[in-house]
């Protein structure tokens, strides 16, 4: 299958590359300033929800009427505070007019926990009120853009069946999708960017388009949307603000300026890309020097 592919580099509140109707959306945002991935990218939380005001109005334009937004995501904690990430995007798209259609588990694996054990606390203290537990979960949001007109079923949709062995064997039927996360090890395409493992898209967009249909990935990252629409036929569109990426993206989803495939790839690098991982190393780089001098003093 014949497939295209756009990668826009520049802020996706402003979508205005997409010409043609789009069949499903799947993402993972920034996880507003998490302290290991994004410290300092928002001013405020009303800044992040703002982003994502803006970028649901955009979703109701370019996504065809009855299809689906899937956001990949989970509450952040920042300085013992935990901000309700997932609630907030689900109020904010029904707000827009989507209807809340389902929330999956994504269960990580218990052994590696990428941020902070703070269950151990509890260990130190065996006494009540010491309970913080270890989170080994993300959620799966899934919206939809009003009613669905569900096709009259033909031999055309053959290629899009759902392979049932596979939905069963992987227990695809369940609100709780069991799958192992994209483990940092040094070296790694994705080393420091939170992406998400190609399980999670490789479901949603075999669960929710036929082949030759457009999937859109707002927040890019590493590009892992991409590579998967790529691999199952689908169209995508993927919108990544940071320019520092390109290499990464370019290497995952397999680009070369002589391809072999008839698959074709157009870039787009827009005046509001930033060059965000170097400013934001930058930052943090300089917040450390701050607190070791602070410390010294
Ligand atoms: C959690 S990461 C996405 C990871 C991706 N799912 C993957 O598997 O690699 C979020 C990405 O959103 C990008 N981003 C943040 N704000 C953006 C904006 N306004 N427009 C487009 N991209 C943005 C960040 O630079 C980051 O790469």
């Amino acid at each position: 299958m014949r497939t295209w592919h756009k990668i826009i580099f520049g802020d996706c509140r402003n979508m205005k590359e997409i010409d043609r109707p789009v069949h499903l959306m799947v993402t993972s945002p920034p996880y507003y300033n998490a302290p290991f991935d994004y410290p300092g990218l928002f001013n405020n939380y009303d800044e992040y929800l703002g982003l994502m005001r803006d970028l649901a109005k955009e979703l109701r334009r370019v996504l065809a009427p009855g299809r689906i937004a899937c956001f990949v995501t989970q509450d952040v904690r920042i300085k013992g505070k935990l901000y309700p990430v997932a609630a907030d995007i689900v109020r904010i798209m029904m707000e827009e007019g989507f209807i809340y259609r389902d929330r999956i588990i994504w269960r990580k694996p218990e052994g590696y926990i990428r941020i902070s054990r703070r269950s151990g606390v509890q260990i130190q203290h065996p006494y009540p009120m010491y309970f913080y537990p270890d989170n080994i979960f993300e959620e799966i949001l899934i919206l939809q853009n009003g009613k669905y007109r569900y096709p009259k079923i033909n031999p055309s949709f053959k290629s899009s069946q759902i392979n049932l062995r596979e939905f069963n064997e992987k227990k695809w039927y369940l609100s709780v999708w069991d799958i192992t996360n994209v483990l940092p090890f040094k070296g790694r395409l994705e080393e420091g960017i939170a992406a998400f493992p190609e399980e999670i898209p490789k479901r949603l967009i075999k669960l929710f388009t036929f082949v030759g249909e457009t999937v859109l990935d707002p927040f890019l990252g590493s590009g892992t949307t991409m590579k998967v629409a790529k691999e199952l036929g689908r169209n995508s569109y993927g919108y990544e603000i940071d320019l520092e990426l390109k290499p990464i993206i370019l290497e995952k989803i397999g680009y070369s300026p002589f391809p072999l495939s008839d698959d074709t790839i157009e870039i787009i690098e827009r005046e509001d890309s930033k060059r965000l991982r170097t400013s934001l190393q930058k930052r943090v780089a300089k917040q450390r020097s701050v607190t070791k001098a602070k410390s010294r003093t």
